[in-house]
C-alpha cells in the first residue's frame, strides 16, 4: 500500500468516526427532548405526531411516520413528509416484514429489497422499528431517506430507545 493510500484511508476513518459521534450527540439531545415532549396525559395520536415531527426536524429525513395495526393490516398513522400509501398487509413491504418478524429492519437500498412498497421514487433507504406493547406489535415506525445506506446500527439502537419512550405513553 502506498503512503497516499494510507492517508486517504485514515482520513476516511476519521470522517466516519466524527460523523458517528455527531449522530450519537444528535440522538442524545433528541432523546432528552423526547422525554420532555412525550406525555401520558396526551392522547396517543398527539404523542406520535410530535414524535414524527421531532425526528424529522432533527435529522431532515425524507419521511418519518407510523403505521398502526388494524386487524390484518397496517394503516397509515401520524407522519411528516409526502403523502404515503394508506394500508399495508402483514408480511408485505419492509413495514409488514418488521411487523411479522417483530424486529427492526434496516434497508440500505430499497430498490434491491424484494417486495419493497415504493410510496415515493425519491426514497432510497429505509429503517422500520416495530412498536411492541404488552408483548404484541401495535404498529411500526417507518423512516425513509433520499440517501442510500443512510441508516446503521447507531440509528437502530437510538430509534429503538426513542420508540420505547413513545410506547410508555401510548
Ligand atoms: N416502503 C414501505 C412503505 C411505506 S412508505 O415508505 C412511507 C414498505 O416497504 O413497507
Amino acid at each position: 500500500m502506498e503512503k497516499g493510500e494510507i492517508c486517504t484511508e485514515a482520513l476516511f476513518m476519521i470522517d466516519t468516526l466524527s460523523k458517528n459521534q455527531k449522530k450519537i450527540k444528535q440522538y442524545e439531545i433528541l432523546f432528552m427532548q423526547m422525554e420532555e415532549l412525550m406525555s401520558s396525559r396526551e392522547n396517543k395520536i398527539s404523542n406520535m405526531a410530535n414524535f414524527a415531527a421531532a425526528v424529522k426536524e432533527n435529522f431532515d429525513f425524507f419521511w418519518v411516520g407510523f403505521y398502526l395495526v388494524e386487524s390484518s393490516d397496517l394503516v397509515l398513522g401520524p407522519f411528516q413528509g409526502p403523502v404515503a400509501c394508506t394500508r399495508i398487509a402483514k408480511e408485505r413491504g419492509v413495514c409488514g416484514l418488521a411487523w411479522s418478524q417483530e424486529k427492526s429492519i434496516v434497508v440500505g437500498n430499497v430498490h434491491e429489497f424484494p417486495g419493497h412498497i415504493a410510496c415515493s421514487s425519491e426514497s432510497n433507504s429505509e429503517i422500520v422499528i416495530p412498536l411492541i406493547k404488552n408483548g404484541g406489535v401495535i404498529g411500526v415506525l417507518d423512516i425513509d431517506s433520499k440517501e442510500y445506506d443512510c441508516f446503521d446500527e447507531i440509528d437502530q439502537l437510538w430509534l429503538e430507545k426513542l420508540c420505547s419512550c413513545l410506547i410508555s405513553v401510548i
